[in-house]
Protein backbone atom coordinates (compact mmCIF):
# COMPACT_ATOMS: atom_id res chain seq x y z
CA UNK A 1 0.00 0.00 0.00
CA UNK A 2 2.72 2.24 0.99
CA UNK A 3 5.29 1.05 -2.02
CA UNK A 4 6.50 4.06 -3.60
CA UNK A 5 4.53 6.78 -1.93
CA UNK A 6 6.37 9.86 -0.67
CA UNK A 7 6.01 11.07 2.33
CA UNK A 8 7.24 13.86 4.46
CA UNK A 9 7.46 13.44 8.24
CA UNK A 10 7.76 16.96 10.10
CA UNK A 11 9.07 16.40 13.62
CA UNK A 12 8.73 19.30 16.46
CA UNK A 13 10.43 19.66 19.77
CA UNK A 14 8.72 17.21 22.16
CA UNK A 15 10.02 13.79 24.39
CA UNK A 16 7.59 12.15 21.86
CA UNK A 17 10.11 12.55 18.65
CA UNK A 18 12.34 9.57 19.90
CA UNK A 19 8.90 7.90 18.32
CA UNK A 20 9.10 9.20 15.42
CA UNK A 21 12.40 7.58 14.08
CA UNK A 22 9.93 4.21 14.67
CA UNK A 23 7.75 5.74 12.51
CA UNK A 24 10.25 6.65 10.09
CA UNK A 25 11.43 2.50 10.09
CA UNK A 26 8.10 0.89 9.68
CA UNK A 27 7.03 3.62 6.84
CA UNK A 28 10.03 2.49 4.71
CA UNK A 29 9.86 -0.97 5.73
CA UNK A 30 6.49 -0.61 4.42
CA UNK A 31 8.29 0.74 0.52
CA UNK A 32 7.64 4.29 1.18
CA UNK A 33 10.38 7.06 0.44
CA UNK A 34 10.70 9.38 3.51
CA UNK A 35 12.02 12.80 3.89
CA UNK A 36 12.29 14.53 7.57
CA UNK A 37 11.75 17.46 8.19
CA UNK A 38 12.48 18.82 11.71
CA UNK A 39 12.11 22.29 13.38
CA UNK A 40 15.36 23.84 15.52
CA UNK A 41 13.37 22.40 19.10
CA UNK A 42 13.02 19.16 17.36
CA UNK A 43 16.67 18.38 16.72
CA UNK A 44 16.99 18.77 20.31
CA UNK A 45 15.12 16.32 21.27
CA UNK A 46 16.34 13.50 18.41
CA UNK A 47 19.53 13.74 16.66
CA UNK A 48 19.16 14.14 12.56
CA UNK A 49 22.28 11.53 12.51
CA UNK A 50 19.41 8.97 13.66
CA UNK A 51 16.78 10.18 11.27
CA UNK A 52 19.07 10.32 7.97
CA UNK A 53 20.63 6.67 8.89
CA UNK A 54 16.95 5.58 9.10
CA UNK A 55 15.72 7.20 5.89
CA UNK A 56 18.72 7.51 3.92
CA UNK A 57 18.35 11.44 3.03
CA UNK A 58 19.62 14.17 4.68
CA UNK A 59 17.36 15.89 7.54
CA UNK A 60 16.05 19.16 6.75
CA UNK A 61 15.96 21.87 9.14
CA UNK A 62 16.92 25.20 7.71
CA UNK A 63 16.07 27.43 5.01
CA UNK A 64 19.35 27.53 3.78
CA UNK A 65 22.78 24.88 4.29
CA UNK A 66 24.99 27.46 6.12
CA UNK A 67 28.59 26.21 4.67
CA UNK A 68 27.35 26.22 0.52
CA UNK A 69 24.08 28.32 0.91
CA UNK A 70 21.97 25.62 -1.09
CA UNK A 71 18.42 26.81 -0.35
CA UNK A 72 16.02 23.80 0.70
CA UNK A 73 12.95 24.66 -0.94
CA UNK A 74 9.73 23.87 0.89
CA UNK A 75 7.80 24.85 -2.37
CA UNK A 76 9.58 21.17 -4.03
CA UNK A 77 9.01 19.64 -0.90
CA UNK A 78 5.02 20.72 -1.35
CA UNK A 79 4.81 19.69 -4.82
CA UNK A 80 7.15 16.17 -4.12
CA UNK A 81 5.15 14.95 -1.69
CA UNK A 82 1.92 12.37 -1.66
CA UNK A 83 1.62 13.17 2.48
CA UNK A 84 2.70 14.69 5.10
CA UNK A 85 2.60 13.46 8.93
CA UNK A 86 3.49 15.93 11.82
CA UNK A 87 4.34 13.59 14.29
CA UNK A 88 4.65 14.95 17.02
CA UNK A 89 3.17 18.27 16.84
CA UNK A 90 3.44 20.34 19.96
CA UNK A 91 0.88 22.94 20.64
CA UNK A 92 3.53 25.71 19.82
CA UNK A 93 4.19 24.03 16.07
CA UNK A 94 -0.28 23.71 15.94
CA UNK A 95 -0.57 27.36 16.79
CA UNK A 96 2.02 28.40 14.39
CA UNK A 97 0.36 26.23 11.60
CA UNK A 98 -3.03 27.82 12.44
CA UNK A 99 -2.12 31.33 11.69
CA UNK A 100 0.46 30.88 9.01
CA UNK A 101 3.65 32.16 11.31
CA UNK A 102 6.26 31.04 9.10
CA UNK A 103 9.31 31.43 11.13
CA UNK A 104 10.94 27.80 10.29
CA UNK A 105 11.47 25.16 7.24
CA UNK A 106 8.06 22.65 9.00
CA UNK A 107 5.65 25.37 9.18
CA UNK A 108 6.66 26.66 5.53
CA UNK A 109 6.76 23.09 3.80
CA UNK A 110 3.43 22.87 5.71
CA UNK A 111 1.92 25.91 3.92
CA UNK A 112 3.12 25.11 0.79
CA UNK A 113 1.42 21.21 0.78
CA UNK A 114 -0.21 20.50 -1.92
CA UNK A 115 -0.84 16.46 -0.22
CA UNK A 116 -3.20 15.77 2.31
CA UNK A 117 -1.88 16.72 6.04
CA UNK A 118 -1.82 14.71 9.31
CA UNK A 119 -0.94 15.82 12.14
CA UNK A 120 -0.51 13.57 15.74
CA UNK A 121 -0.39 16.06 18.56
CA UNK A 122 1.84 15.40 21.61
CA UNK A 123 1.94 17.30 24.66
CA UNK A 124 1.25 18.01 28.29
CA UNK A 125 -3.11 16.79 29.06
CA UNK A 126 -3.47 20.35 30.18
CA UNK A 127 -1.70 22.27 27.55
CA UNK A 128 -4.15 19.68 25.13
CA UNK A 129 -7.29 20.72 26.97
CA UNK A 130 -6.57 24.45 26.29
CA UNK A 131 -8.96 26.39 24.79
CA UNK A 132 -6.59 28.11 22.39
CA UNK A 133 -5.16 24.55 21.40
CA UNK A 134 -8.78 23.28 21.18
CA UNK A 135 -9.55 26.06 18.86
CA UNK A 136 -5.70 25.32 17.00
CA UNK A 137 -6.74 22.29 16.02
CA UNK A 138 -10.19 22.66 14.89
CA UNK A 139 -8.98 25.37 12.90
CA UNK A 140 -6.81 23.08 11.37
CA UNK A 141 -9.31 20.37 11.14
CA UNK A 142 -11.44 23.24 9.25
CA UNK A 143 -8.25 23.51 6.19
CA UNK A 144 -8.88 20.00 6.02
CA UNK A 145 -6.04 19.01 7.70
CA UNK A 146 -6.40 15.24 9.77
CA UNK A 147 -5.85 15.07 13.25
CA UNK A 148 -4.78 11.57 14.85
CA UNK A 149 -5.94 11.99 18.58
CA UNK A 150 -3.56 11.57 21.09
CA UNK A 151 -4.05 8.50 23.62
CA UNK A 152 -4.44 8.80 27.53
CA UNK A 153 -1.61 7.43 29.66
CA UNK A 154 1.61 8.78 31.84
CA UNK A 155 3.00 11.68 30.37
CA UNK A 156 7.02 12.80 30.73
CA UNK A 157 5.19 15.06 33.34
CA UNK A 158 4.43 12.16 35.46
CA UNK A 159 1.02 13.39 35.50
CA UNK A 160 -2.30 10.73 33.71
CA UNK A 161 -3.97 12.23 30.66
CA UNK A 162 -4.80 12.72 27.12
CA UNK A 163 -2.08 13.77 25.33
CA UNK A 164 0.51 11.08 24.58
CA UNK A 165 1.51 11.14 20.81
CA UNK A 166 -0.60 7.95 19.12
CA UNK A 167 1.80 5.19 18.48
CA UNK A 168 4.09 4.85 15.56
CA UNK A 169 1.93 1.62 13.70
CA UNK A 170 -1.42 3.21 14.69
CA UNK A 171 0.05 6.42 12.40
CA UNK A 172 0.62 3.80 10.17
CA UNK A 173 -2.40 1.74 9.86
CA UNK A 174 -4.04 5.39 9.66
CA UNK A 175 -2.05 6.21 6.62
CA UNK A 176 -2.32 3.10 4.82
CA UNK A 177 -6.65 3.05 5.56
CA UNK A 178 -6.31 6.94 4.15
CA UNK A 179 -4.32 5.19 0.88
CA UNK A 180 -6.86 2.45 0.68
CA UNK A 181 -9.60 4.40 0.48
CA UNK A 182 -8.40 7.83 -1.59
CA UNK A 183 -10.33 7.86 -4.68
CA UNK A 184 -12.52 4.97 -4.50
CA UNK A 185 -15.81 7.06 -4.36
CA UNK A 186 -14.42 9.44 -7.14
CA UNK A 187 -16.93 8.43 -9.60
CA UNK A 188 -19.47 9.01 -7.46
CA UNK A 189 -22.59 11.35 -5.99
CA UNK A 190 -23.76 10.28 -2.68
CA UNK A 191 -26.47 12.15 -1.13
CA UNK A 192 -26.72 12.42 2.87
CA UNK A 193 -28.88 13.80 5.23
CA UNK A 194 -28.02 15.01 8.38
CA UNK A 195 -29.63 16.74 11.76
CA UNK A 196 -32.92 17.40 13.25
CA UNK A 197 -35.50 18.84 11.81
CA UNK A 198 -37.96 21.32 13.16
CA UNK A 199 -41.62 21.42 13.05
CA UNK A 200 -43.11 24.95 13.49
CA UNK A 201 -46.04 26.05 16.08
CA UNK A 202 -45.75 29.46 15.96
CA UNK A 203 -43.25 32.08 15.56
CA UNK A 204 -41.39 31.27 18.90
CA UNK A 205 -41.69 27.30 19.40
CA UNK A 206 -41.25 24.22 17.10
CA UNK A 207 -41.38 20.41 17.67
CA UNK A 208 -37.70 18.86 17.37
CA UNK A 209 -35.01 16.27 18.77
CA UNK A 210 -31.83 16.20 20.16
CA UNK A 211 -29.48 15.71 17.00
CA UNK A 212 -26.76 17.44 16.80
CA UNK A 213 -25.71 16.60 13.26
CA UNK A 214 -22.25 14.82 13.81
CA UNK A 215 -22.98 11.40 12.36
CA UNK A 216 -24.31 12.45 8.84
CA UNK A 217 -21.72 15.40 8.96
CA UNK A 218 -19.03 12.45 9.52
CA UNK A 219 -20.19 10.67 6.86
CA UNK A 220 -20.02 13.66 4.11
CA UNK A 221 -16.72 14.27 5.49
CA UNK A 222 -15.79 10.55 4.93
CA UNK A 223 -17.28 10.17 1.29
CA UNK A 224 -15.67 13.46 0.16
CA UNK A 225 -12.11 12.11 1.79
CA UNK A 226 -12.55 8.98 -1.10
CA UNK A 227 -13.37 11.27 -3.75
CA UNK A 228 -17.30 11.48 -3.76
CA UNK A 229 -19.14 14.89 -5.11
CA UNK A 230 -21.50 14.96 -1.29
CA UNK A 231 -24.84 16.84 -1.32
CA UNK A 232 -25.71 17.00 2.72
CA UNK A 233 -29.00 17.98 3.25
CA UNK A 234 -28.71 19.66 7.05
CA UNK A 235 -31.14 19.99 9.37
CA UNK A 236 -30.94 23.10 11.57
CA UNK A 237 -27.74 22.19 13.44
CA UNK A 238 -24.23 24.42 14.32
CA UNK A 239 -21.70 22.52 12.50
CA UNK A 240 -19.67 23.05 9.98
CA UNK A 241 -18.43 21.83 6.99
CA UNK A 242 -14.85 20.94 5.95
CA UNK A 243 -14.45 19.40 2.50
CA UNK A 244 -14.49 21.35 -0.89
CA UNK A 245 -16.59 18.17 -2.20
CA UNK A 246 -19.61 18.82 0.22
CA UNK A 247 -22.36 20.49 -1.07
CA UNK A 248 -24.42 21.62 1.52
CA UNK A 249 -28.37 22.33 2.07
CA UNK A 250 -29.97 23.87 4.13
CA UNK A 251 -33.07 23.15 5.51
CA UNK A 252 -35.74 23.74 8.26
CA UNK A 253 -38.59 21.09 8.05
CA UNK A 254 -39.02 17.42 7.22
CA UNK A 255 -41.06 18.67 4.31
CA UNK A 256 -38.02 20.98 3.45
CA UNK A 257 -35.98 18.16 3.38
CA UNK A 258 -38.19 16.12 1.53
CA UNK A 259 -38.20 18.38 -1.33
CA UNK A 260 -34.22 18.86 -1.43
CA UNK A 261 -33.47 14.82 -1.17
CA UNK A 262 -36.58 14.47 -3.91
CA UNK A 263 -34.63 16.65 -6.05
CA UNK A 264 -30.87 15.09 -5.28
CA UNK A 265 -31.32 11.82 -4.89
CA UNK A 266 -32.11 11.10 -9.09
CA UNK A 267 -28.96 12.28 -9.83
CA UNK A 268 -27.05 10.51 -6.82
CA UNK A 269 -25.36 6.74 -7.43
CA UNK A 270 -25.90 6.81 -3.24
CA UNK A 271 -28.51 7.58 -0.03
CA UNK A 272 -27.29 7.77 3.54
CA UNK A 273 -30.44 8.99 5.52
CA UNK A 274 -28.93 9.83 8.82
CA UNK A 275 -31.17 12.92 9.86
CA UNK A 276 -33.39 12.40 12.52
CA UNK A 277 -36.83 13.25 10.58
CA UNK A 278 -39.86 14.22 12.98
CA UNK A 279 -42.43 12.14 12.43
CA UNK A 280 -44.95 14.59 13.39
CA UNK A 281 -45.57 17.78 12.56
CA UNK A 282 -48.15 20.32 14.13
CA UNK A 283 -51.74 20.38 12.00
CA UNK A 284 -51.77 24.11 12.09
CA UNK A 285 -49.51 26.69 12.39
CA UNK A 286 -50.14 29.85 13.97
CA UNK A 287 -49.09 33.24 13.10
CA UNK A 288 -49.41 34.57 16.21
CA UNK A 289 -47.27 33.35 19.65
CA UNK A 290 -49.71 31.05 21.49
CA UNK A 291 -50.91 32.70 24.53
CA UNK A 292 -50.39 31.02 27.97
CA UNK A 293 -53.70 30.18 29.71
CA UNK A 294 -54.33 27.74 33.10
CA UNK A 295 -55.69 24.81 30.95
CA UNK A 296 -54.08 22.35 28.78
CA UNK A 297 -53.12 22.66 25.02
CA UNK A 298 -54.11 20.69 22.65
CA UNK A 299 -51.98 19.86 19.77
CA UNK A 300 -53.00 18.17 17.06
CA UNK A 301 -50.01 17.06 14.75
CA UNK A 302 -50.63 15.10 11.34
CA UNK A 303 -47.10 12.51 10.05
CA UNK A 304 -44.76 14.10 8.22
CA UNK A 305 -43.55 12.36 5.11
CA UNK A 306 -41.40 9.20 5.46
CA UNK A 307 -38.36 10.48 3.01
CA UNK A 308 -36.87 7.19 3.23
CA UNK A 309 -39.65 5.10 2.33
CA UNK A 310 -40.45 7.48 -0.77
CA UNK A 311 -36.80 7.02 -2.08
CA UNK A 312 -36.97 3.48 -1.55
CA UNK A 313 -39.78 3.31 -3.55
CA UNK A 314 -38.32 5.48 -6.47
CA UNK A 315 -35.02 3.80 -6.05
CA UNK A 316 -33.24 2.50 -9.58
CA UNK A 317 -31.31 -0.66 -9.43
CA UNK A 318 -27.89 1.29 -9.75
CA UNK A 319 -28.64 3.36 -6.77
CA UNK A 320 -27.77 2.32 -2.84
CA UNK A 321 -30.08 3.78 -0.47
CA UNK A 322 -28.70 3.60 3.34
CA UNK A 323 -31.20 4.11 6.68
CA UNK A 324 -30.38 4.61 10.17
CA UNK A 325 -32.77 2.97 12.40
CA UNK A 326 -32.57 4.96 16.75
CA UNK A 327 -33.59 2.68 19.12
CA UNK A 328 -34.76 1.89 22.43
CA UNK A 329 -35.48 -1.16 22.69
CA UNK A 330 -36.71 -4.53 20.33
CA UNK A 331 -33.00 -3.00 18.27
CA UNK A 332 -33.05 -5.90 15.67
CA UNK A 333 -36.54 -6.21 14.97
CA UNK A 334 -37.74 -2.95 15.00
CA UNK A 335 -34.72 -2.07 12.50
CA UNK A 336 -35.15 -5.41 10.28
CA UNK A 337 -38.66 -3.59 9.87
CA UNK A 338 -37.77 -0.60 8.89
CA UNK A 339 -34.83 -1.67 5.90
CA UNK A 340 -37.56 -3.97 4.68
CA UNK A 341 -40.58 -0.97 4.56
CA UNK A 342 -38.35 1.26 3.25
CA UNK A 343 -36.20 -0.96 0.60
CA UNK A 344 -33.22 0.08 1.73
CA UNK A 345 -30.32 -1.84 0.76
CA UNK A 346 -28.43 -1.64 4.29
CA UNK A 347 -29.79 -0.06 7.66
CA UNK A 348 -27.43 1.06 10.69
CA UNK A 349 -28.52 0.25 14.03
CA UNK A 350 -28.27 2.41 16.74
CA UNK A 351 -29.70 1.93 20.22
CA UNK A 352 -29.71 4.87 23.15
CA UNK A 353 -29.47 1.91 25.33
CA UNK A 354 -26.00 1.87 24.71
CA UNK A 355 -23.62 4.14 26.44
CA UNK A 356 -21.52 6.99 24.04
CA UNK A 357 -24.15 6.19 21.59
CA UNK A 358 -26.59 8.10 19.85
CA UNK A 359 -27.48 11.55 19.89
CA UNK A 360 -24.73 14.15 19.73
CA UNK A 361 -21.83 12.05 21.30
CA UNK A 362 -18.87 12.15 19.59
CA UNK A 363 -19.03 8.40 19.48
CA UNK A 364 -21.14 5.81 18.46
CA UNK A 365 -21.95 2.36 18.61
CA UNK A 366 -23.54 0.40 15.46
CA UNK A 367 -24.93 -2.83 13.99
CA UNK A 368 -25.21 -3.03 10.02
CA UNK A 369 -27.57 -5.20 8.99
CA UNK A 370 -27.99 -5.26 4.97
CA UNK A 371 -30.81 -6.54 2.61
CA UNK A 372 -29.01 -9.62 2.15
CA UNK A 373 -29.10 -10.66 5.56
CA UNK A 374 -25.35 -9.83 6.30
CA UNK A 375 -25.03 -8.81 10.09
CA UNK A 376 -22.39 -6.85 11.51
CA UNK A 377 -21.71 -5.36 14.95
CA UNK A 378 -18.82 -2.76 15.33
CA UNK A 379 -17.61 -1.84 18.68
CA UNK A 380 -18.13 1.78 20.37
CA UNK A 381 -15.76 4.41 18.14
CA UNK A 382 -15.30 8.00 17.33
CA UNK A 383 -18.42 8.61 15.16
CA UNK A 384 -15.63 9.75 12.14
CA UNK A 385 -14.52 5.89 12.56
CA UNK A 386 -17.77 5.26 12.54
CA UNK A 387 -18.40 6.92 9.13
CA UNK A 388 -15.54 5.15 7.69
CA UNK A 389 -17.35 1.44 8.60
CA UNK A 390 -20.25 2.29 7.40
CA UNK A 391 -18.81 3.94 3.87
CA UNK A 392 -16.41 0.72 3.92
CA UNK A 393 -20.09 -1.10 4.07
CA UNK A 394 -21.23 1.33 1.17
CA UNK A 395 -18.26 0.74 -1.03
CA UNK A 396 -18.51 -2.92 -0.54
CA UNK A 397 -21.84 -2.93 -2.93
CA UNK A 398 -19.82 -1.11 -5.88
CA UNK A 399 -16.49 -3.50 -5.71
O1 LIG B 1 -26.93 13.83 14.85
P1 LIG B 1 -26.24 13.13 16.01
O2 LIG B 1 -26.38 13.89 17.31
O3 LIG B 1 -24.82 12.78 15.68
O4 LIG B 1 -27.02 11.75 16.26
C1 LIG B 1 -26.99 10.76 15.28
C2 LIG B 1 -28.34 10.06 15.15
C3 LIG B 1 -28.66 9.37 16.46
C4 LIG B 1 -29.44 11.08 14.82
C5 LIG B 1 -28.18 9.04 13.96
O5 LIG B 1 -27.17 8.12 14.28
C6 LIG B 1 -29.49 8.31 13.70
O6 LIG B 1 -29.81 7.31 14.30
N1 LIG B 1 -30.31 8.86 12.73
C7 LIG B 1 -31.63 8.35 12.42
C8 LIG B 1 -32.62 8.85 13.44
C9 LIG B 1 -34.05 8.39 13.13
O7 LIG B 1 -34.86 9.22 12.84
O8 LIG B 1 -34.20 7.09 13.15
P2 LIG B 1 -35.64 6.38 12.85
O9 LIG B 1 -35.42 4.99 13.30
O10 LIG B 1 -36.73 7.15 13.47
O11 LIG B 1 -35.79 6.48 11.28
C10 LIG B 1 -35.47 5.42 10.37
C11 LIG B 1 -34.94 5.97 9.08
O12 LIG B 1 -35.99 6.64 8.37
C12 LIG B 1 -33.81 6.97 9.21
O13 LIG B 1 -32.91 6.75 8.15
C13 LIG B 1 -34.50 8.32 9.05
O14 LIG B 1 -33.62 9.30 8.47
C14 LIG B 1 -35.61 7.98 8.10
N2 LIG B 1 -36.85 8.78 8.26
C15 LIG B 1 -37.53 8.78 9.42
C16 LIG B 1 -38.72 9.48 9.54
C17 LIG B 1 -39.17 10.21 8.42
N3 LIG B 1 -40.30 10.91 8.49
N4 LIG B 1 -38.45 10.23 7.29
C18 LIG B 1 -37.31 9.52 7.19
O15 LIG B 1 -36.65 9.53 6.15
Amino acid sequence: MLKGKKIIVGITGSIAAYKAAYLCRLLIKKGAEVQVVITPTGKEFITPVTLSALTQKPVLGEFFTANDGIWHSHVDLGLWADLMMIAPATASTIGKMANGIADNLLITTYLSMKAPIFIAPAMDLDMYAHPSTRANLEKLESYGNRIIEPTEGMLASRLEGKGRMEEPDKIVECIEAFFKRQNQLSQKKVLITAGPTYEKLDPIRYIGNYSSGKMGFALAESCAGRGAEVFLIAGPVQLKIHHPNIRRIDVNSADEMMDETLRIFPHADAGILCAAVADYKPANYSAEKLKRTDESLKINLIPNPDIAAKLGEIKRADQILAGFALETENEMQNALGKLQKKRLDFIVVNSLRDPGAGFQTDTNKIRILTAKGENTDFPLKPKCEVAEDIVDVLYGFWK
